[in-house]
């Protein structure tokens, strides 16, 4: 049997092989702290369960319309009004199975064989699968780490070729935590505008931002809107990831083709999870608010920790829940790469972290904060210790 060539080009999600491995050391009683995982260590709020548990009583459990339940893209549309300061009806937001599949979903409604895709780099795991899933060829932009990572209008102009057809923004992004100013990001659209490019813009973190503000890209103009996708989900904000519920906006064309690919996939996102996402709009951010102030102390702690390490560089994490230290002082030896050195914490400090190779970017780790403060301590000592023996 001969599997086809697209599927042949991908790699599976190394962020979900690492939480497997730590799962499984676990399962056999070793104490391993995990700072793999790339969600709030939070529970879904207690009325956002009781919504979808009334949902479920009262027999919403049948199919719905593809695009998701018409009170949830009208609280999305509105959501995305008042917070993002961007102008959707309701006809442009269409709800999906989580940010992922929103993703994937985008992709494969604009690419075509050979359509380039700008991917800046650190980048979340994803996007150049997907890519490539949808047969189009991701161009990775290396990002700078002495810039803070953050993806500037004169890097987007280098990697720009007469095949462009996509820039994929995620800010504040995973994995490095950069978060892209307005003033960059105003140069950024123009760019875009001028090129004909259109815009993906990821911005599942939005809600964890500590020292710049949150800037929706379509909120700029009415031209940048035009060519932009938002992506967002209940995800991170609501602590919501196994609910599986995220959602597009973008101009009503676009979002009749996703809604054909629902209609064919999926049929719908799950009904009674959409109710207890009404209610998580219905709380206006005040959930990931207390998230936020919780996570800001973390990373402070987590920052401050890797910066007394000898040898560590690591750019401040504006946003998200993520640090991403520069580690190739401790490459030396038997340690020839960072999957390697993820290895060997494993191993010697029972901790669990992402190499940066699996987010297009060698010789750093990623390390999720989403995680309690006793936790982080107590990592924190264990990784201080074993990179201390490599000396
Ligand atoms: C940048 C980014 N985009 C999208 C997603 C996917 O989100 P969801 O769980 O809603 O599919 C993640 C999850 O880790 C992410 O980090």
């Amino acid at each position: 049997m001969e599997f086809s060539k697209r599927i042949l080009r991908v790699q599976p999600s190394q962020t979900l092989v690492i939480t497997a491995k730590a799962a499984e050391l676990r399962k056999k009683g070793i104490d391993i702290i995990g700072f793999g995982a790339g969600e709030p260590d939070f529970d879904t709020p207690d009325f956002v369960k009781e919504a979808a548990i009334k949902a479920l009583k009262e027999g919403k459990t049948k199919y719905t319309p593809a695009a998701g339940i018409p009170e949830l893209r009208e609280g999305i549309a509105e959501k995305l009004k008042k917070k993002n300061n961007i102008e959707y009806k309701p006809s442009e937001v269409v709800v999906t199975p989580g940010a992922k599949m929103a993703l994937y979903e985008i992709f494969a409604i604009l690419l075509n064989p050979g359509d380039q895709v700008i991917v800046p780099s650190p980048y979340w795991v994803s996007y150049t699968e997907q890519i490539k899933l949808c047969d189009g060829e991701p161009v990775i932009l290396e990002l700078s780490e002495e810039n803070g990572f953050v993806l500037t209008a004169e890097d987007l102009k280098k990697a720009i070729t007469s095949k462009t057809k996509v820039l994929v923004l995620n800010t504040p992004s995973n994995p490095t935590g950069a978060v892209i100013p307005r003033s960059e990001l105003e140069k950024i659209a123009e760019v875009c505008l001028e090129n004909n490019i259109m815009i993906i813009s990821d911005e599942c973190y939005e809600e964890f931002c500590y020292d710049e503000e949150h800037v929706s890209i379509a909120s700029l103009s009415k031209e940048i809107r035009d060519i932009t996708f938002t992506v967002n989900a209940f995800s991170k904000s609501y602590s919501m990831t196994g609910w599986r519920l995220g959602w597009v906006a973008a101009p009503e064309e676009y979002i009749k083709k996703i809604i054909i690919i629902q209609s064919q996939t999926i049929s719908n996102p799950t009904s009674f999870a959409m109710y207890g996402a009404l209610a998580a709009l219905k709380d206006e951010g005040k959930f990931p608010a207390m998230m936020k102030e919780e996570f800001r102390k973390r990373r402070d702690f987590v920052l401050n920790e890797f910066l007394s390490i000898e040898g560590i560089t690591c750019p401040v994490p504006k946003g998200a829940f993520y640090v991403f230290p520069n580690i190739t002082a401790y490459i030396k030896g038997d340690i020839k790469n960072d999957i390697d050195l993820v290895a060997y914490l494993l191993e010697e400090a029972k901790v669990a972290v992402v190499p940066g190779s699996a987010f297009g970017k060698e010789g750093y780790i990623r390390l999720s904060y989403a995680t309690s403060m006793d936790n982080l301590k107590e990592g924190m000592k264990r990784i201080k210790e074993a990179l201390s023996r490599l000396k």
